[in-house]
């Protein structure tokens, strides 16, 4: 994993920045790809990550934008090399009860947490296989594989990345690419954390190890499944979840 180039999208957010922080301690030299234009979050990322001198850099991206995300990745291999790990971390919530839900709330969560996911993967799978080897790790959630009350639009979006990254797993398996989730149960995030105190309090009730998630949690099974020797891991889903939801 030395010296390889990561992207992480989303790369500011709860989970972006704990992303980051791991790859970079494991040795590669990571883009934190995120919304432009909110400088305060952007002055506070660089602060946070600043120990970590320029193995870590900011690169403005809306993963909604299908253009946008080619942008991104051309300005990123031309500035810096060849990207060998991708993690499409970057995801929104718009709940509501599906009778309360306008079409603008399926659409932006669908766009950004599964359309950005097709448009990154679609620039970046190619040159993936041409030099062979790719490690592309989709951040979905546990409401993807139980639904939660509120979230039609979120969990049709992560649960549909299962989908995308098994078949996508498939096409790339024999290229030395290898495409894996993890779905996050709930962890120390602002999207958890804004959740309602009540209904907040009865879910954490729910997990089993008795504790919310670390965003560390997550990272850490981030960078195991980006380190060079994870190469027979692919199509799986990594459920991080504390014991909250438990299948085989
Ligand atoms: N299960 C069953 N019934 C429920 C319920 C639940 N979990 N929550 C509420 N209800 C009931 C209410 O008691 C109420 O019943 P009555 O009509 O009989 O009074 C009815 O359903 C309507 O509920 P609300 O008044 O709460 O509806 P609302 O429109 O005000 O709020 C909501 C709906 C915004 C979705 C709110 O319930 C909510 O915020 N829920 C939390 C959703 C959640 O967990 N989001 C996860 C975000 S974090 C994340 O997504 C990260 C990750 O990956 C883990």
């Amino acid at each position: 994993m030395h010296d390889r180039i990561a992207i992480v999208t989303g790369g500011i957010g709860g989970l972006g920045v704990a992303i980051c922080t791991a790859l970079a301690a494991a040795g590669c030299r990571v883009v934190a790809a995120d919304l432009a234009g909110r400088e305060d979050r952007i002055a506070a990322f660089r602060a946070s990550v600043a120990d970590l001198g320029d193995r870590i850099r900011f690169e403005p991206v809306d993963v909604a934008d299908f253009d946008d995300c080619a942008r991104l990745i051309g300005r990123v291999e031309r500035d810096l090399g060849p990207i060998g790990i991708l993690v499409n971390g970057a995801g929104i919530t718009r709940d509501a009860t599906l009778r309360k839900m306008d079409r603008a709330h399926w659409d932006a969560v669908l766009t950004v947490n599964l359309d950005g996911v097709f448009s990154m993967c679609r620039h970046l799978v190619g040159p993936m296989c041409d030099r062979g080897h790719g490690r592309i790790i989709n951040i979905s959630s546990v409401n993807g594989q139980t639904g939660q009350f509120g979230q039609t639009n979120y969990a049709a979006a992560k649960a549909g990345m299962h989908g995308f990254t098994m078949s996508l797993a498939r096409e790339v398996a024999r290229k030395g690419v290898t495409v894996n989730s993890i779905s996050p149960g709930y962890c120390r995030t602002d999207l958890v954390m804004t959740i309602p105190e009540d209904i907040r309090r009865d879910i954490v009730a729910r997990i089993p190890v008795g504790r919310i998630g670390e965003p560390s949690d997550i990272a850490r099974v981030v960078a195991f499944l980006a380190a060079d020797d994870a190469g027979f891991i692919t199509g799986a889903n990594i459920p991080v979840n504390g014991g909250y939801f438990m299948d085989f």
